[in-house]
Parts: structure tokens; C-alpha cells; sequence
């Protein structure tokens, strides 16, 4: 990863002298590693003429294993108090922070404690991190790889009377046995009705006969994230069940058929939307298209009615319309794409053209 050509890109055009970046207990992990490949806590601080690395006793040898071109600097009290001594040392006048990533408190606090003017933009690391390097692209393929293979090996595991939990428990390991470092999101598991919920928490509800059984499932893999979704069918298909899922299927391919280079994200949400609103089910799909997924298994680009973003090639994108019928199901198909000059590539595989039945 070239983190120098990503710092020397965030400082190009920013109106400051500086750019603080604060990452404790995790606010800024993501922003953290893509500028510098450091995983621990602490504080970067970037400008034309250095990038520093601020952080404490617990990360100094994790430090110099992981970013050893960078200098270190050790905070031994007071994170704040330290950092805007450093800022005070070098003469800045104008400290540039993302008012998405910091908080409140640090930024009040950095304020209090330092002379100069605290300058928040929304988040410039994210707005870089939306294009892809194909080398992020690599382990976006791998992560997704790594999903599809751990779903294939689960399927001669889905039996009638077995819970959602148990399943998301044991797509989990299996994915860790395949290598991942975690998962990328909580499992989402749903099985019958539950799966109308499009963000359910996997409970204690048993499978049985005629469920539709939705496994909205990522892997995080060398820091980046997989995200997609199936549905299958438990034993039987039911007629409502198979409605539901080639009206979901249609509209997924309009929306993946939408991608390219220069389609704006409501332009692409809308063809998708347009053919569920034509089957009447306009209020059962009610989140947005997609989102961009990177470090973050949510990220921009977005693609919704609210969308200010037009895609570009680099960028990954998921495409991911469902259909919630409270109190039956939902069906609600995931693909995650690379967006292209002409068109897209389709990084996930497993076979979508059928309901399939499972159990
Ligand atoms: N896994 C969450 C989502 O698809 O957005
Ligand atoms: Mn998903
Ligand atoms: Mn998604």
C-alpha cells in the first residue's frame, strides 16, 4: 500500500496547515490505517513537512514493527495536553480535523488547550478512501472469496430445528478457520418472518419447513471487508415466497446493469426501485441501493434517493434491493461490484437465478 502517495493526497487542497487525525478506543482505526498501515492507538499528525506518529508504552514495538519509516513520538500522560504541545512546538496555525471522526469532546478540548484555530472538514480520509487501488481491490475479491466458500461449506449444515444463532455461530467459525480475522459485521441470520427485518439480530427462532432463510453475511480480511446477501428456502418454496424473490432478482440486475463510470447514485437506485414500485411493493423496499465497502463494510459511494455521489471507476459499490412483507419475509439480494469504465465487475458468484431450497 503506498501511504505516502494517500498522505501527500490528503494534504493537496486542504485549507490548513495541518491534519490531526485522534484514534483511541477505536474512533479512527480506519483512517488511521489506510495513511499510515498502524493498527494501534494514538495520534498522526500530517503536514507538508512531516508525518508523526503519537503513541504510548502499550503500541511503541507494535509501532516500529508496523510503520518502522515513521517517526514515534511517546505520549506518556495526557494524549490532549501532549499533542497540542507538539502543535503549539511547531508553530501551526490552522489544525485541520474530521468533525465525522473526532469527537465533541477532543475537539473542544483541542480548542481549550491550543492557541491556534481548529479547522473541522467531514471526513477527507474518507472522501479519498472511496476510489480503490487494485491493490484494495485484491483483498475486497479475497475477503469476498473467502464469504462465498464459508456459505458453500455451511449449506450441508442447515437442518430443519436448527436456530438462526447456532447458523450465524457456525458460519462464523468456519470463516475464521478459512482465514478471515473476524467478521465484518454482526452476522445478520433470519429465518421466516424475521427475515422482513432487513437489520435483525440473530435470535432463537428454529427453522422449519417453508422459511425463507436469509444470510446477510461479510469477512474482514487484511483490514478490508466483504459484503453480500442470499435467501434460500427452507425444504419448500412457497408461491408468495418465489414472487417475492424474482421481483427482488429483477431489480437487482437492473441495478447492477445501471453501474458505470459517471451514473449518479440516484440515478442507479432509481431504475432498481422503479421495477419493485411497477409490482406494487414501493413501501416494502425501503433502505437505500448500496454503499460503497472498503475498511468499513459502510461506505461512500451511496447509492439512494439521497445520493450526492456519482460513481467512478475504483470505486466498489453493493447493489442490494430487497422486498419486507411483514409478519411472511423478506428476500433482499447483495452483490458487491467494482465500478468500471463501461460497466462493473461482479465480485461475488454464488449462483442467485433461483430460489433455491435448503435443509
Ligand atoms: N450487511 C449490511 C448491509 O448490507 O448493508
Ligand atoms: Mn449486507
Ligand atoms: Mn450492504
Amino acid at each position: 500500500m503506498n501511504y505516502e502517495k494517500r498522505r501527500t493526497a490528503l494534504l493537496t487542497d486542504l485549507k490548513a496547515d495541518a491534519f490531526l487525525i485522534f484514534n483511541l478506543e477505536g474512533s479512527d482505526s480506519v483512517s488511521m490505517f489506510y495513511l499510515t498501515g498502524f493498527t494501534g492507538e494514538g495520534a498522526l499528525l500530517l503536514s507538508a513537512k512531516e508525518a508523526s506518529l503519537m503513541t504510548d508504552s502499550r503500541y511503541t514495538e507494535q509501532a516500529s514493527r508496523e510503520v518502522p519509516g515513521l517517526p514515534v513520538e511517546e505520549i506518556k500522560g495526557d494524549y490532549l495536553k501532549e499533542v497540542t504541545t507538539m502543535l503549539k512546538a511547531r508553530k501551526l496555525k490552522r489544525v485541520a480535523v474530521s468533525s465525522k471522526r473526532m469527537t465533541y469532546y477532543v475537539v473542544e478540548k483541542l480548542r481549550e488547550l491550543f492557541g491556534g484555530e481548529i479547522i473541522a472538514f467531514e471526513d477527507p480520509v474518507m472522501a479519498l478512501r472511496r476510489l480503490k487501488d487494485p491493490e484494495e481491490i485484491a483483498r475486497i475479491r479475497e475477503a469476498t472469496r473467502l464469504t462465498e466458500a464459508s456459505l458453500i461449506s455451511l449449506l450441508g449444515e442447515i437442518k430443519i430445528g436448527i436456530s438462526e444463532r447456532e447458523l450465524a455461530l457456525r458460519l462464523e467459525v468456519i470463516m475464521r478457520k478459512n482465514g478471515a480475522e473476524k467478521v465484518a459485521f454482526d452476522l445478520i441470520v433470519a429465518a421466516g418472518e424475521n427475515s422482513a427485518l432487513p437489520h435483525y439480530r440473530p435470535g432463537t427462532r428454529r427453522i422449519k419447513k417453508g422459511d425463507l432463510l436469509l444470510f446477510d453475511i461479510g469477512a474482514q480480511l487484511d483490514g478490508y471487508c466483504s459484503d453480500m446477501t442470499r435467501v434460500f428456502a427452507v425444504k419448500e418454496v412457497l408461491p408468495q415466497a418465489r414472487e417475492i424473490y424474482e421481483l427482488v432478482l429483477r431489480a437487482n440486475q437492473a441495478g447492477i446493469k445501471a453501474i458505470r463510470a459517471g451514473a449518479s447514485g440516484v440515478a442507479v437506485d432509481t431504475i432498481a426501485r422503479d421495477v419493485i414500485a411497477q409490482a406494487g411493493h414501493k413501501e416494502h423496499f425501503g433502505h437505500g441501493l448500496g454503499h460503497g465497502v472498503g475498511l468499513e463494510v459502510h461506505e461512500g459511494p451511496r447509492l439512494s434517493p439521497l445520493s450526492k455521489d456519482t460513481l467512478q471507476p475504483g470505486m466498489t459499490v453493493t447493489v442490494e434491493p430487497g422486498v419486507y412483507l411483514p409478519g411472511f419475509g423478506g428476500v433482499r439480494i447483495e452483490d458487491l461490484l467494482v465500478v468500471t469504465k463501461n460497466g462493473s465487475e461482479v465480485l461475488t458468484s454464488l449462483p442467485k437465478n433461483r430460489l433455491i431450497e435448503v435443509g
